[in-house]
């Protein structure tokens, strides 16, 4: 069986560069990885976190489906844009759903890949690699992947498509180091 990973992004516009990121690690997997799988996992269905919304410890069906999501797979690719130096609120909302009793994202390894500003989304990867440590999610440390959207040479399509060659290529890297370090939290 395939190792299965699980793709999230934390934005949710249509242009979305990192959800492009995304996209281009999708088929990258599909492309040079044959034991591997991705998929990219919607979010914008969650509700917002409350509490009251769990009656007698289950959960609203999107968030079920979301944190089965999460449970079944072996690793998780965040692509984690930055707000204000921060992550996203809807992407901070998946993070908190999946944490509630049991918390599923334990154990599991992850990578985090970010597309913004002039740090190309660094502060906020670093703010998810800190609740990481609460959740028990193991992030692969190197290479960190934070692509300037904005600065020339262009890297992103209207639609948000990666174009940049030496992107795709480092982002390949990416996904070698994460199916790696799975494999080994796995043994
Ligand atoms: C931003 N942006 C941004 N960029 C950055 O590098 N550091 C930051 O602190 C912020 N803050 C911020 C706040 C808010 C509310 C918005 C809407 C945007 C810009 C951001 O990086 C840019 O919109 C990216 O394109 C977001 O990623 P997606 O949507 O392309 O995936």
């Amino acid at each position: 069986e395939k190792l299965k990973i699980i793709g999230i992004s934390g934005s949710f516009r249509k242009g979305s560069t990192n959800t492009g990121l995304l996209r281009a690690a999708v088929e990258i997997v599909e492309k040079d990885f044959s034991d591997v799988s991705l998929e990219i996992v919607e979010i914008s269905n969650l509700p917002f976190v409350n509490t009251d919304l769990e009656v007698n410890g289950t959960y609203p069906e999107s968030v079920t489906e979301f944190r089965a999501k999460v449970l079944s797979a072996d690793g998780i690719l965040f692509a984690c844009p930055e707000y204000n130096y921060s992550v996203t609120g809807v992407l901070k909302n998946a993070v908190d759903w999946a944490s509630r009793p049991p918390n599923v994202w334990g154990d599991k390894g992850a990578a985090i890949i970010s597309s913004g500003g002039g740090n190309g989304g660094s502060r906020s990867s670093y703010h998810l690699r800190q609740t990481g440590v609460y959740i028990d999610l193991h992030f692969i440390n190197k290479p960190e992947m934070f692509v300037k959207a904005f600065e020339p040479p262009q890297k992103f399509d209207q639609d948000g498509n990666l174009i940049d060659q030496k992107s795709k290529e480092y982002l390949k890297e990416v996904v070698k180091a994460l199916r790696a370090w799975i494999i080994r939290l796995k043994r």
